[in-house]
């Protein structure tokens, strides 16, 4: 696996930061491409638990070169929390570097998906008020600040000044809001930030990827969120502001798709989203509390309660096409140990015909049932297994025809949250 993606195929939280921290251990570098510090990626080592959100999860391994892609969004008094952090628990972050051509997240954007959040008329999408969509905005509108400009005083004063007016005007006499952004202090703010982590700062990140293609080095490409909040391939309009799919991997990383030779599907074994949107096979009631509970569904971001349902068929065939899945790794099946019997959905019935494929007009979607196949449940505790012989039959049979919908093979299983709880394939 010299070159691999990793990706979520539901609608995130699928435990991508677990499993790229498992891998990390064979790898020389980890590359997150897109989003920002609306992600959350858990990762428990023994007795501690660390919530990532920026820095991808492969920071632990010293030998490891960490890269922040050109398609990640930074707030950077996040990054720089998040550094201190870790460094506080031993972890210096020296294998740390960060794409000068980043774009950064500014008060003014966490101002706007605020209020934007509150006026939305069409309802609500339930963002993290990050401050992420914003961003992307200023950056497809070539009006971003990269952290580049940091370092360059009068050009990043010149953007400033520039796009505190827009947005002041914005706040203030569209959504009629307080908007309290001060340029100097903005600016002095940021400089500082810059000044933090000027030594990570690299130019031309995609350079660097290429050298450990080259030299044909192991690396990971490591998306945020999943393929059900991509931006072109989600349930549009309830989705994040960036591509997570693979094809991300190549805008965001700046790697061409002939140097990727493996994309690593994440599935959950059954599916959760937050915020909001349809959701077919979401359960309502005692079951989709119990995963929930069990499962310890809640943002780690935002702290929310996850929306549990029903493994996807529908989202699972669409997920391997568009990223062109090769693996999967299943997580949390042990959350379904207690469960008498465990349904999947394998098509979506519309107006009395069975679809396979995911609709993409919500409105059509909104009108769909899941069709169901039972499975019986295997009413064992699975935490303790470590080979694909040690599992029941049951659930043998329950992640094979996962595995048939996928159309791609299981190469891990992950029975729980510790490094340890893990089967290899
Ligand atoms: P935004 O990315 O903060 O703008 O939020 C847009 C939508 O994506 C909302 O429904 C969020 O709850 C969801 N979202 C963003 N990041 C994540 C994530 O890492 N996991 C799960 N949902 C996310």
């Amino acid at each position: 696996m010299p070159v691999t993606v990793i990706v979520g195929t539901q609608w995130g939280d699928e435990g991508k930061g677990k499993i790229t921290d498992l891998l990390a251990r064979n790898l020389d570098m980890v590359v997150r491409y897109q989003g920002g510090n609306n992600a959350g990626h858990t990762v428990v080592i023994g007795e501690n638990t660390f919530k990532l959100h920026l820095i991808p999860s492969g920071i632990f391994y010293k030998n490891v070169t960490c890269i922040i892609g050109n398609g990640v969004v930074i707030d950077p008094a996040v990054l720089i929390g998040e550094i201190e952090t870790l460094k506080e628990q031993g972890y210096d972050c020296s294998n740390l570097r960060i794409s000068s051509q980043a774009h950064v997240i500014l008060p003014y954007h966490k101002l706007l998906d605020k209020a934007q959040e509150e006026r939305r008329e069409a309802g609500r999408i339930g963002t993290t008020c990050r401050g992420i969509g914003p961003c992307y905005v200023d950056k497809f509108n070539r009006r971003g600040i990269r952290i580049e400009d940091l370092y360059n005083e009068r050009a990043f004063r010149e953007k400033l000044e520039w796009n505190v007016a827009e947005k002041k005007f914005q706040v203030e006499n569209f959504y009629k809001m307080k908007a309290d952004l001060d340029v100097e202090k903005i600016f002095e703010e940021y400089l500082s930030y810059a000044h933090a982590i000027r030594k990570m700062v690299v130019d031309n990140s995609s350079a660097l990827i290429d050298e450990a293609v080259r030299s044909k080095k192991r690396i990971l490409l490591e998306g945020a969120q999943g393929t059900m909040l991509d931006v072109d391939l989600g349930t549009y309009p309830f989705v994040t502001s960036s591509n997570p799919v693979a094809g991300g991997a190549c805008t965001g990383a700046g790697i061409g798709p002939k140097n990727i030779d493996e994309v690593l599907g994440v599935v959950k074994a059954y599916v959760t989203r937050v915020g909001g949107g349809p959701f077919p096979t979401e359960i309502a009631g005692e079951i989709g509390d119990l995963l929930r509970e069990k499962g310890k569904e809640y943002g780690s971001t935002t702290g929310r309660p996850r929306r549990c349902g029903w493994f996807d068929g529908v989202v699972m065939r669409h997920a391997s096409r568009v990223n062109g899945l090769t693996s999967l790794a299943i997580t949390k099946i042990d959350v379904l140990d207690q469960l008498d019997k465990i349904n999947i959905c394998t098509a979506y019935e519309y107006e009395g015909k069975k679809l396979k494929d995911f609709p993409s007009d919500l409105a059509k979607l909104e009108k769909c049932t899941p069709v169901y196949e039972e499975y019986p449940g295997w009413k064992q505790s699975l935490v303790d297994a470590r080979a694909y012989s040690d599992l029941p039959n049951n659930a043998r049979k329950y992640l094979e025809r996962l595995a048939d919908i996928a159309g791609a093979k299981i190469t891990l299983i992950s029975t729980g949250a510790e490094r340890g709880q893990i089967i290899k394939v």
